[in-house]
């Protein structure tokens, strides 16, 4: 067994088999540290390791680093996958807003999976604070691509279902108030979520991904508030955008969601 040689740049390295295969392309992305002893692996006899081409460099995060002894040559793990849309646009939501906010979301499902093996790599490697850094945006993430698709999935064309199968008639007036309230002068997301605590609904926001979140709260009916969910279409007049989410959703959606979390949470 032998470590990688000292390579002093912040690069991809390519590791080759005995054949002259390419088993795996590791290197430091996300952190941009000096590469020291602890950060090498270890590379069995006939391996080499030489400083990735461009074209080698594009596969890392692609392809996970394997025992060399083992290898058949790259993986891809299957991990977080995007959600289809049911729509292409909505009424008062257009097919432009809706395609580069979909696109925007699939961006998460990339950067995710991407650091996911950024995270593997610094856990197995001890590195604890490059792992703690990587966590954090790990959440962040995670938390981006659950509450767009909360989003995505609770809207339908021109709305369906019945209000009143989620919230009493009583207090609908109020809620609605209160939501569209909270989506005027939040930045990120608004919603309205089941309490298993008290058994209750209630609304909240986040004034982004990763911060706001209220721990066992169960997210009923998310609204994205951001700018790039209205300015592209409605630029100032954030009231419109909110006029067009309250009008596609699916209380449907939403009742079958509360079903779920009360048959869970009991
Ligand atoms: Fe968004």
């Amino acid at each position: 067994m032998a470590f990688l040689p000292e390579l002093k740049t912040y690069s991809r390295f390519t590791i080759t088999d005995p054949a002259g295969r390419i088993v795996a392309v590791v290197g430091q992305q996300y952190d941009p540290v000096p590469i020291g002893p602890l950060h090498w692996p270890v590379v069995a006899p006939g391996y080499k390791v030489r400083q990735s081409t461009p074209a080698e460099a594009a596969l890392y995060g692609k392809a996970k680093y394997r025992d060399p002894n083992l290898a058949g040559g790259f993986t891809r793990e299957t991990r977080y996958q995007a959600i289809p849309l049911r729509y292409k646009s909505l009424p008062g939501l257009s097919a432009e807003l809706i395609s580069d906010h979909y696109t925007l979301y699939k961006g998460y499902i990339d950067r995710i999976n991407h650091l996911q093996d950024e995270y593997e790599d610094a856990v197995e490697d001890g590195e604890k604070w490059r792992a703690q850094r990587i966590s954090q945006s790990l959440g962040f993430l995670r938390n981006a691509v659950v509450l767009h698709e909360l989003y995505f999935a609770g809207l339908t064309q021109g709305g369906a279902g019945d209000i009143g199968s989620v919230i009493p008639a009583d207090k609908q007036a109020a809620w609605k108030k209160e939501f569209e309230l909270l989506g005027a002068g939040s930045t990120g997301w608004v919603i309205l979520a089941w309490d298993p605590r008290t058994k209750t609904l209630f609304n909240y926001t986040m004034k982004e991904h990763g911060e706001g979140g209220v721990v066992r709260a169960c997210p009923l009916l998310v609204m994205d508030v951001y700018e790039h969910a209205y300015m592209p279409q409605y630029q100032l007049d954030k009231q419109a955008y909110i006029n067009a989410f309250m009008r596609n959703i699916d209380w449907d959606v939403v009742r079958n969601r509360l079903r779920r979390i009360k048959k869970t949470s009991q």
